[in-house]
């Protein structure tokens, strides 16, 4: 039986995806090779690059604007300091908000001064930072659109007289905004668009060459730009895959589709967390995250009886990030409504035995 499968990432993935994946691990397009054991200089892969780069910038809304699409490796975590070697030259401003800022933030601070334009450390990160001045000699801003540990996530991004650099990793394709406010965009694949191993890499190409360090060839995005995305070998699996996830986002209808879906689910599990008297969220209400929903059970008693009821429903991946404790139910593109439906029967039917 497929599980209900709330998995902060890697996670959910749609089931055609995994079965179109899967077929081409044994034979890509009736070639009679499979889609891992062909060179990724064939025209069928390059295609298949090629085709995942445009997708992403088409559900963007961002072809033809000066952007260019790249599907490199090492995670998200990597974009922590390649961001800042492509990009800093003497001083930057990030947003605290969650514990992957704070890891991208430190990862920056190695090569110059980087100053916090705002923090929420103090709160346990259970709300965003609003209100502060973007100064203009920065040489960049940084923020994180959705923070996957705490289930806050920006309903607004400020217009920044610098260039606005995003980490999307969590909230990627789920949501329509003006995604042509920001300069650089960088989203690990494993929550919204494939398995891990690619992370997709948004760029508006003229903010790049103006730091005067010389940056490591893989480091460099110009290179990877230069190369058609493929300045060393692809991870052929998860960019192949990521294409059919966005080719599956576009048949739906595209961002503003499954936005209307992932609103849906949003609705259902907080209106459940806030009329339940055994449940409290974790986020403020205006910073909710329509991706991630934490939210702690109030009496502990009750613990193994709600985690046996779910586990009896097939509910998986619900546990809490280990720095907020509680529940996180991570709803991403993929995972459908009736999937929340359970949950939020589950949690109801526990109030009744309470
Ligand atoms: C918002 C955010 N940024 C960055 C990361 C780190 O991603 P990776 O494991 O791909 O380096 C994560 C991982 O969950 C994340 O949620």
């Amino acid at each position: 039986m497929k599980k209900h499968n709330f998995s902060a990432g890697p996670s959910i993935l749609p089931q055609s995806v995994l079965l179109k994946a899967s077929e081409a691990v044994m034979d890509l397009d009736n070639s009679g090779l499979s889609l891992i054991e062909i060179s990724h200089r064939s025209k069928a892969f390059v295609d298949i690059m090629e085709n995942a780069r445009s997708l992403a910038l088409e559900l963007l809304g961002l072809e033809g604007k000066g952007y260019k699409a790249l599907f490199l490796q090492g995670g998200a975590s990597t974009q922590f300091l390649m961001v800042a070697l492509n990009l800093l030259e003497k001083r930057a401003g990030y947003i605290n908000s969650g514990t992957w800022a704070d890891k991208a933030i430190k990862e920056a601070k190695i090569y110059d001064d980087i100053y916090e334009l705002g923090s929420s450390k103090e709160a346990n990160y259970n709300y965003i930072p609003k209100g502060y001045d973007i100064p203009e000699d920065y040489d960049y801003f940084h923020c994180t659109s959705n923070n996957t540990i705490f289930g806050t996530q920006m309903k607004e991004f400020p217009n920044s007289p610098i260039p606005m650099v995003c980490d999307m990793s969590s909230d990627i394709f789920s949501r329509t905004l003006d995604f042509s406010k920001f300069d650089l965009i960088y989203a690990g694949a494993q929550k919204n668009m494939g398995p891990a191993g690619t992370t997709l890499v948004i760029v508006k190409e003229d903010i790049l060459g103006k730091v005067s360090r010389k940056i490591p060839s893989m480091m460099d995005y110009k290179k990877h730009i230069g190369s058609g995305s493929m300045f060393n070998t692809p991870p052929v699996f998860p960019v192949y895959t990521s294409m059919l996830t966005l080719e599956w986002l576009k048949g739906l209808g595209g961002i503003a589709a499954i936005e209307k879906e992932n609103e849906k689910k949003a609705r259902l599990m907080y209106s459940e967390i806030d009329l339940n008297p055994l449940f409290k969220g974790f986020a403020v209400k205006e910073d909710r995250s329509n991706m991630n929903a934490t939210f702690t059970l109030e009496n502990e008693n009750l613990k193994d009886t709600f985690e046996t009821m779910l586990k009896e429903a097939g509910v998986e991946g619900l546990n809490g990030h280990r720095s907020v404790g509680g529940y996180r139910a991570s709803m991403y593109n993929a995972l459908p409504l009736d999937s929340v439906k359970v949950v939020v029967e589950i949690m109801s039917e526990l109030e009744s035995k309470a």
